[in-house]
């Protein structure tokens, strides 16, 4: 079994490279779902079908596609928790509409798109999930949300769980002396799909978080923090993809400068994302869309590889935090004492490598938790740079 998500800065090409991913997955003979929660309705814009929905559809053979519908999946099977919370709202005086729209927690939505995810990994309907996250810097927060809620949800459950617990604050206007008994039992139930995603989310084997950028500043960084991010909530990336690059022999001056631009921001890339399997993708002369040209890309991609592959599974970076110390870990091959060069900006760590073709520089961003440490020292062993933050 393997859960492939795609994620990525807007318009990147995440839909895309997920259509062209599960066309090459099923093409391999695994039984493949795509699963996407853009309420645009994107996947029957790339492969050119219509009446995706709710249900897995089949696309073509060994492969389904799925559009999670987040408030219907919510009212369908979370919809005592929903009522209950609504239901005291509305008994104040508030439309019901209104009420049940304050009751949906914010997040709730891409929330459910994972648990439905869960579900088809429980009962082992596919060899392969490719979901296409919606862009948006907080989308890793979501994959991290299970292990969180799992854990504090674990903790609580003998007192008072997470949703009961939000329901508790609006006990004082409810009528009802007690939370009802089928609220609490739905809840529970939740925890427990919770913690198992929270597993299979951070278990290599199964699941593989792949970036794609294009060959421009802000979509490189966005990806940075989304590794870093990965990183600490311990969740494996294995690929990154540099998608819309121009081919350098395109008969326009016009572009000239964009493919020089472009070169220097692919290498900046794969600097910056060592030692990642990197894939190239170019510009297409044409919309990138439909079945035979999904199917094209990905042969280009992925050439002879099977996109289920584990393509890497160590992480880049890690925090290890101990008491009043934390201390990054970074794999920078090739590296001794006096080729690299280490410099804190705010909350960015700069680390600046002196390689065969001149300096390197790799922006890491710092999580929260260094804000209030100095950088203590930096020390490099076996190919690895340490450095340790105290407070
Ligand atoms: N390599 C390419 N060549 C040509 N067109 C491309 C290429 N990659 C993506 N496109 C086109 O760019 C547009 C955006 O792609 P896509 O919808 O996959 O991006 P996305 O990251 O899913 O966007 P969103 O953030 O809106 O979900 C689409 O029209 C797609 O066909
Ligand atoms: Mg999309």
């Amino acid at each position: 079994m393997r859960l492939i998500i795609y994620t990525g800065k807007g318009g990147t090409g995440k839909t895309v490279n997920s259509c062209s991913t599960a066309i090459k997955l099923a093409d391999l003979n695994h039984k493949t779902l795509i699963i996407s929660s853009d309420p645009a309705h994107t996947l029957e814009d790339a492969f050119v079908v219509s009446a995706v929905g709710n249900k897995p559809i089949k696309v073509l053979d060994g492969l389904y596609a799925l559009q999670v519908d987040p408030v219907l999946e919510l009212a369908e099977n979370y919809g005592a928790i929903l009522s209950y919370v609504a239901s005291i709202f509305s008994r104040r005086g508030l439309d019901e509409t209104l009420s049940y729209e304050i009751a949906m927690l914010p997040g709730m939505t891409q929330l459910f798109s994972l648990l439905r995810i869960e579900e088809f990994i429980r009962h082992d309907k596919f060899d392969c999930i490719v979901l296409d996250m919606p862009a948006s810097g907080e989308a890793l927060r979501y994959l991290y949300f299970p292990k969180l809620v799992g854990n504090i949800g674990e903790k609580l459950l003998g007192f008072t769980g997470v949703f009961s617990g939000f329901a508790k604050m609006f006990q004082p206007f409810s009528s009802f002396a007690q939370i009802p008994p089928d609220v609490i039992q739905v809840e529970i139930n939740l925890l427990k799909r919770l913690e198992l995603l929270s597993k299979i989310i951070i278990d290599p084997k199964i699941t593989s978080l792949r970036l794609i950028v294009n060959p421009d500043t802000f979509s490189i960084e966005n990806a940075k923090r989304a590794l870093m991010s990965a990183n600490l909530y311990g969740i494996n990336v294995d690929v990154v993809i540099i998608n819309k690059i121009f081919p350098s022999d395109v008969p326009n001056s016009y572009f000239t400068r964009w493919i020089e631009y472009q070169s220097r921001k692919i290498q900046e890339a794969k600097t910056s994302f060592y030692p990642l399997h990197i894939i190239e993708e170019r510009f297409y002369e044409k919309e990138l869309k439909g079945i035979e040209m999904l199917r094209e890309n990905a042969e280009a991609i992925f050439d002879n590889e099977d996109p289920s592959r584990v393509f890497y599974s160590d992480k880049v970076f890690e925090f290890v935090k101990s008491g009043s110390t934390l201390i990054l870990r970074l794999k920078a091959p090739f590296t001794n004492k006096d080729n690299f060069e280490i410099n804190r900006y705010g909350d960015n760590l700069a680390i600046k490598v002196l390689g065969a073709t001149g300096y390197i520089v790799n922006v890491i961003p710092l999580p929260v938790a260094t804000i209030t440490m100095k950088l203590f020292e930096v020390k490099i062993h076996d190919g690895i740079i340490e450095v340790t933050f105290k407070e």
